[in-house]
């Protein structure tokens, strides 16, 4: 393939035609590379590292991170910084060093101790973020290292504790809730106080030696991020300055001018078209809008010196377009060192601080300040940029086909969308201000965000910016504002705009609170959401919030007790606003606040306390080793099944979904584009040979098809898989399918439960799987002092997003057999689906799960589908197939969380004791049964948790035409615990008694407990009620209470609430297969049925082999669990593998490899005693090489079957939970959350602790944040990171506190061990809980106002509990009648 076309190269008079760049010190030389090649691609298809992953493709959760380095040869300086290796395009690192997590250390040459001190804080769990969170620390460290701090005590970095949280704020990892992330962040900062640092194996609980020498040893520099050798080339690239030049590739071109006038010419000749070329700097903008063809010619930008200029004068600063976001924020830190006037200095300190939140770190350093405001002027981007420096007067320059102009960003903002030939040169923001500053007057200015996350990475519902020129108004001796500038965006508008009305309208008056009103009122003209933006009401009272904020300390009769209107303080650049709300989250006034709530969340010190009991019972169970493979989760090393290389001739899948929720397909075409060039094939239900079935799933209740035949049945159901020669060719090819729909003769879809309802539409619930009612309902409402009738409360759905997406590698083997690598719970399910599919005997198919880049249920029945696909179009290809689903596609399939609605009818005495309830229950169960029959089961055995007196129910599994729902973490108990605490609140606040006090008076007796759980109710270890009263009844719980009514009474907009909410989760045990087998070097390989998706599975069970062997090893166990390997699950090893799920599969696995071993004990136990008699000591070694020559048989395999009179128990825990809401954004901070959860004897304490935060941290996704929503078709649209937010570093509770209780022996269970996996996410109903306390706080303050009645203090609030839903709670317009309130008192004064 020709390198350029003559002509261009001509053109360009130079070209560049390799790229050259260093991975992890190694030289990488490209003659051609596809110019649309991520570095992520190149990376993990033509390297061995694969330890950078896939997560999203979005810059949206931080997996793919590496540093990148650049060397400049004149300074000879190397600048580092981290990436998203997923937006990066290869061609634009050229002559840059990557490091990936390989880089740091490895598994051979030795860890780095990063590393190590992930492994040694358990701070992994899948590890699928893991070598992402790696690289973020990295950066971090490194940034830090090279300032010019004083050097930090020997084993430390320079890094700050608040910084060393930070360095990950834009990570996702789904599966340990952070906190040991975190620790093991804070345990490089210089300031950290080690003994403050969670559970870790480098020291003892409390022991007082917690010092650096415990820890693996860092010291900065260690690693060498940019090569010599690449060094000396770049030094000797004389004739061409820095890396520019032209880079001509295969399958298209990369054109790098080097000056404007370059770029016109390129732009001006023929072969440039709108569609064919793609300008771009640091290409993070298909993180947000993906690309929906292929380009075959790219325009990097960064090559044009003008666009990268950065110039002060005394008026201002000019900042080029294609400067760094984060090269922005220095510019603005600098310009605030340096001596400028205090007005330019508060203008771009805020600038700064307000920029730190626009994305991640990852993402703001190759970001470019122009590609983010082109995108909001000619694709109406959402814009924090936008809107911040329009309220700074910035102007821009911009070149257009024909001239060169100097516009306002408002200007700019107002013009038609530019076109592709439209350049952004420059920003220009003045330091204003001085000009208009007059003597006797200040400069105010602020930013304003609201967005789920308050360090950013999420974009705002709305962001805002004022500037205020104020002076004193000697005849009323208060503040008028004589210079106004008020700028609003990304509220669902073309762009941000000025309310030039409401700054006319407020200039020059002095203010007051009607004044204020008649502004707000104004501003209801002026903020016109589009339609069809979400929360269109939340967002325009985000705009009243802001400016009420903003404006309120200049107005006397606003401004709270204690607080001095100080024209100084408000000016200086580093002040809060006394009562501020900045970025929509709480800054906290000092005044009445406990020390734990001091915290300012931007500063992100985050606390933790751990309570565990160690059991030496059974050593070494009940130590808290490290995770097995935690450290090459780490390094990158781990191998998932994506990382597995590609066969010769592999081939790549992407599925066709269809659109439409019940449709007939009438045909399926493909767009004239580049990307439908790509299709090598497509594979459809057509394609399933004879006597096979079309089936891509199945459970006991059902199957569902692999591919609709003619007729789809919800939107997201596979109608085919395009195939393709890279994975990245086949998504973009699948997406140029036009299907064609017809609707003649199909009743019209049914969408919801309601619909169902109507049209009858239900599955059946097998008897065995009818949950029972409990005493006579009727008697007990007659029993009853007080009745609610009919409450209704919903809770909605929620997406797994585990990190790794469902992926399966298929490779066809020798007679008719395929081997098929699937990331999946359940491999044996998924053998006899694809030998049903294939219509092969299932011992032709050999599936294959190592380890699972996390799961939580839905890896169960949808990772069977993928792993079926890939199978049948490699039977009918003859050619290996893999499939990764993209993101999107992944959360269109995958169904998630069963949403319902709920009625209840509940009756009481006055003492608040409940006698009767009664449940009706909607369960959307979508298109299949899947899992769906069995959640009315868990959701009533949740739900029982208290003593209803009567219990009886109605619980419907409708089903619909939407993508079939399926087990996610607790699946039905997390609603059915949530339901419950929904009634008891609804009880408490209709009694107006406190909610615990009921909690309280409906616990269990242990004889009630029977009567609701019957054998499932062990005899001894009920320990809930203790474990509630501990935490809800204890001293400091009521100390934190009064604390929290002071700060109520004190506080106008900010509220607190605490709650305390018991859980019971009941678990059954499951018939579990091992295999042991002893080597002849004497180390160990185990299988067991069970598969490691993150929880710690094969860790307990290399402690239980240890400890069941250990018998037979005299030299103590330790030593023996280094020799220990659990190995992959592998249906044609080890049968009846089953299903890993229900969060006991750990425990019976470890319960089948002691039956094992026990056989195995058994064998050499003989052999030991005589060796014994003739030697004195015995050691393993020679134990085995002795068996070994006596032929004993060192395998032994067990299939473990629970005792059916003891094969269910208990689970029993407790949180309290508090909270604080900001009234004018609803925001929630969790303040503190303290966790009890009794583990029986844990098996291993730092696991079952990481599976306790983590569940609960995913819990508070599910109360708070996750809104898996989808359109009027049923099709999802949260369907990336942009739009579905999972809890991040900055979302967790500040002070996270467990103790893990040791409720002791107990003969029936796995070594007295409980479950650990699901029960810890209903704890997080506490927090839903504590919110609605504050929200009623609220309502109580509106009360006071006259504002409602008192039947405003019983409400109910859906799941999830987001900030649109609380501010609502909290009244929409709260700030309008406060003002209303104040205007009509002050008119009635004389
Ligand atoms: C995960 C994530 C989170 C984000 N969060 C936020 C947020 O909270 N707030 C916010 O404001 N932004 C946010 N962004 C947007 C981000 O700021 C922009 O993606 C980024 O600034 C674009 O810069 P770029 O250099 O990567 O542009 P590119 O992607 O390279 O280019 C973007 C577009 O602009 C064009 N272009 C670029 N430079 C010029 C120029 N000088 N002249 C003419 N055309 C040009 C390109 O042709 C392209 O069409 C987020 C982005 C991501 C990926
Ligand atoms: S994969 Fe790159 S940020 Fe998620
Ligand atoms: S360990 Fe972080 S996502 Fe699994």
């Amino acid at each position: 393939m020709a390198l350029v076309e003559d002509d261009e190269e001509e053109e360009m008079g130079k070209k560049l035609e390799r790229l050259v760049f260093a991975v992890n010190g190694e030289r990488y030389e490209l003659p051609e590379v596809d110019p649309s090649t991520t570095l992520l691609e190149f990376l993990r298809t033509r390297t061995p590292y694969k330890g950078a992953k896939l997560g999203c493709g979005e810059g949206g959760c931080g997996a793919c991170v590496v540093l990148l380095s650049r060397y400049d040869p004149i300074t000879e300086k190397v600048t580092e910084f981290s990436a998203s290796s997923c937006l990066t395009l290869l061609c634009s690192i050229n002559l840059h060093s990557v490091t990936t997590t390989e880089g740091l250390g490895n598994s051979k040459d030795g860890f780095h101790p990063i590393h190590q001190r992930v492994s040694g804080f358990h701070a992994s769990q899948c590890g699928f973020c893991t070598p992402g969170m790696c690289m973020s620390l990295f950066s971090a460290l490194v940034s830090a290292d090279k300032t010019d701090r004083p050097e930090p005590p020997d084993g430390f970095s320079k890094l700050t504790v608040s910084e060393a949280v930070k360095a990950i704020s834009g990570n996702v990892c789904r599966c340990t809730g952070y906190r040991p992330i975190v620790d093991t962040c804070k345990s490089f900062a210089a300031d950290v106080d080690l003994e403050d640092l969670g559970l870790n194996s480098f020291w003892k609980k409390g022991d007082k030696n917690a010092n650096v020498s415990r820890l693996p040893y860092y010291s900065s520099g260690g690693i060498c991020t940019f090569p010599e050798f690449l060094k000396s080339e770049i030094k000797s690239i004389s004739d061409v300055p820095d890396d520019a030049g032209l880079t001509a590739t295969g399958g298209g071109y990369w054109y790098r001018p080097d000056s404007v006038e370059d770029l016109y010419k390129l732009l001006n000749s023929e072969a440039f078209s709108e569609s064919s070329v793609k300008m771009v700097v640091g290409n993070t903008s298909t993180g947000v809008y993906k690309d929906q063809d292929l380009y075959d010619k790219y325009v990097d930008l960064r090559g044009i010196p003008e666009l990268s200029v950065v110039k002060r004068d005394s008026e201002g600063i000019k900042i080029g377009a294609a400067v760094t976001i984060s090269r922005a924020i220095e510019v603005f830190k600098e310009e605030n060192e340096c001596t400028l006037h205090s007005n330019g200095k508060l203008v771009f300190c805020k600038l700064a601080e307000h920029m730190n939140k626009v994305a991640s770190p990852f993402v703001r350093n190759t970001a470019s300040l122009g590609g983010n405001l082109i995108m909001a002027q000619r694709i109406q981007f959402p814009s924090d940029i936008a809107t911040i420096l329009l309220a700074a007067s910035a102007t821009v320059c911009i070149q257009t086909a024909s001239q060169r102009l100097s516009l306002t960003l408002e200007e700019f903002l107002e013009r038609p969308p530019c076109d592709y030939k439209t350049l952004l040169l420059s920003v220009y923001i003045p330091c204003c201000t001085d000009s208009i500053a007059k003597t006797g007057t200040k400069l105010l200015f602020e930013t304003y965000r609201a967005a789920p996350r308050p360090l950013g990475n999420a974009v705002a519902y709305l962001n805002s910016a004022f500037l205020a020129q104020t002076s004193l108004d000697k005849a009323s001796g208060g503040l008028v504002l004589d210079h106004l500038c008020l700028a609003f965006g990304a509220y669902g508008t073309q762009h941000a705009i000025r309310a030039r009305k409401v700054e006319d309208l407020l200039v020059g008056k002095p203010l007051t609170s009607s004044v204020l009103l008649e502004a707000m009122r104004l501003l209801r003209e002026l903020i016109v959401v589009k339609e069809g933006t979400p929360h269109p009401a939340y967002r325009f009272s985000l705009a009243v919030a802001f400016l009420f904020d903003f404006l309120r300390p200049l107005v006397k009769v606003l401004a709270e007790p204690g607080k001095t209107i100080n024209i100084d303080a408000l000016s200086a650049p580093n002040e809060e606003y006394p009562y501020g709300s900045r970025n929509g989250h709480a800054n906290f006034p000092t005044n009445e606040t406990p020390k734990h709530a001091d915290l300012d969340l931007s500063d992100m010190i985050l606390s933790s306390r751990q309570v565990v009991d160690l059991s030496e019972d059974y050593h070494p169970i009940g130590e808290p080793t490290q995770k097995a493979g935690a450290e090459i989760q780490a390094s990158g090393e781990a191998v998932y099944v994506d990382d597995i290389p590609s066969p010769n001739n592999c081939l790549y899948g992407a599925f066709i979904y269809s659109t439409q929720p019940l449709a007939h397909i009438l045909g399926i075409k493909f767009s004239s584009s580049l990307a439908s060039q790509k299709t090598v094939t497509v594979v459809s239900a057509n394609d399933i040979p004879k006597g096979g079935k079309n089936i891509g799933s199945s459970f006991i209740f059902g199957s569902e098809p692999l591919f609709a035949e003619s007729l789809t049945e919800f939107a997201g159901q596979p109608l085919g898989l395009v195939i393709a020669e890279t994975q990245r060719y086949a998504n973009m090819a699948a997406k140029q399918a036009i299907v064609d729909y017809g609707t003649e003769n199909l009743e019209p879809p049914i969408l919801s439960v309601e619909d169902a309802v109507k049209r009858c539409s239900y599955f059946d619930v097998p008897s065995s799987f009818s949950p029972k009612q409990i005493g006579d309902f009727s008697k007990g409402m007659a029993e009853a002092d007080q009745t609610i009738i009919s409450a209704e409360v919903k809770l909605g759905s929620q997406y797994y997003f585990y990190m790794e997406t469902q992926t399966a590698l298929a490779v066809p083997d020798e007679d008719n057999c395929i081997v098929v690598y699937s990331s999946t719970q359940c491999p044996e399910l998924t053998q006899s689906i694809i030998a049903n599919c294939l219509c092969i005997p299932f011992h032709n198919v050999r599936v294959i799960t190592r380890r699972v880049g996390g799961a939580f249920g839905g890896k169960g029945f949808k990772s069977q589908f993928v792993a079926t696909a890939c199978a049948l179009a490699a039977y009918k290809l003859r050619r290996p197939v893999r499939m990764y689903l993209d993101r999107k596609t992944d959360m269109i399939m995958a169904g998630g969380r069963h949403p319902m609605k709920v009625k209840y009818s509940v009756g009481f005495k006055l003492n608040g004791k409940i006698t009767a309830l009664h449940v009706d229950i909607l369960l959307n169960a979508g298109i299949s049964a899947d899992c769906s029959p069995m959640i009315p089961q868990a959701i009533v055995r949740a739900l029982k948790k208290y003593d209803w007196g009567a219990l009886s129910f109605d619980i419907k599994v409708c089903k619909t035409n939407l993508p079939s729902k399926s087990a996610m973490r607790a699946p039905g108990d997390v609603q059915g615990s949530f339901i419950a605490e929904a009634i008891i609140e609804h009880v408490a606040s209709t009694l107006c008694i406190d909610a615990n006090s009921i909690r309280k008076r409906n616990l269990h007796t242990f004889e009630s407990l029977v009567l609701f759980y019957g054998d499932s109710a062990e005899g001894s270890g009920y320990t809930l009620p203790s474990i509630f009263d501990n935490l809800a009844f204890s001293p400091s719980y009521e100390q934190r209470l009064e604390v929290i009514q002071r700060f109520n009474t004190s506080n106008r907009w900010k509220k607190r609430g605490i709650s305390c909410v018991p859980i019971t989760y009941g678990v059954s045990l499951v018939q579990s297969p091992g295999k042991v087998s002893v080597l002849n070097d004497g180390s160990v390989v185990v299988e067991v049925g069970g598969i490691e998706i993150g929880q710690g599975l094969w860790t307990k069970v290399k402690q239980m082999v240890a400890f069941a062997l250990g018998q037979l090893w005299d030299d103590g166990s330790e030593k023996l669990l280094e020799r220990i390997r659990v190995i992959q699950a592998d249906t044609l090893s080890l049968t009846q593998g089953g299903i890993t799920g229900g969060s006991t599969t750990s425990e019976s696995s470890c319960e089948a490899v002691r039956l094992s071993c026990s056989i195995l004990v058994d064998r050499l136990r003989t052999l030991k005693d005589r060796l014994q008699e003739q030697e004195g000591f015995v050691s393993w070694d020679s134990l085995v090489s002795q068996a070994y020559l006596e032929s004993v048989n060192l395998a032994a395999s067990a299939y473990w079957i629970p005792d059916p009179t003891s094969k269910s128990y208990l689970n029993y825990g407790a949180a309290v939970s508090e909270v604080e809401i900001d009234l004018l954004t609803g925001a929630t901070a969790i303040l503190r959350a303290d966790l009890t959860y009794d583990c029986g004897q844990s098996l291993n304490p730092a696991v079952d602790l990481g599976q306790i935060e983590g569940s609960f941290v995913q819990g508070i996704g599910f109360f708070m944040y996750e809104e898996y929503l989808a359109n009027s078709d049923g099709l999802v649209v949260t369907d990336g990171t942009w739009t579905y937010k999972v809890p991040t570093v900055d979302t967790i509770p500040k002070q996270f506190n467990v103790e893990l209780l040791n409720s002791g022996y107990h003969q029936k269970r796995v070594l007295s061990s409980k479950a650990s996996g699901e029960p810890p996410i209903l704890l997080a109903a506490s927090v839903h809980c504590a919110i609605r306390e504050a929200i009623r706080a609220a309502r109580v303050d509106s009360l006071s106002c006259g504002g409602s009645d008192n039947s405003s203090l019983t409400f109910q609030m859906d799941v999830p509990a987001t900030m649109p839903v609380i501010k609502e709670l909290c009244g929409l317009d709260n700030v309008e009648k406060y003002l209303e309130g104040l205007s009509a008192h002050q008119s009635k004064e004389p």
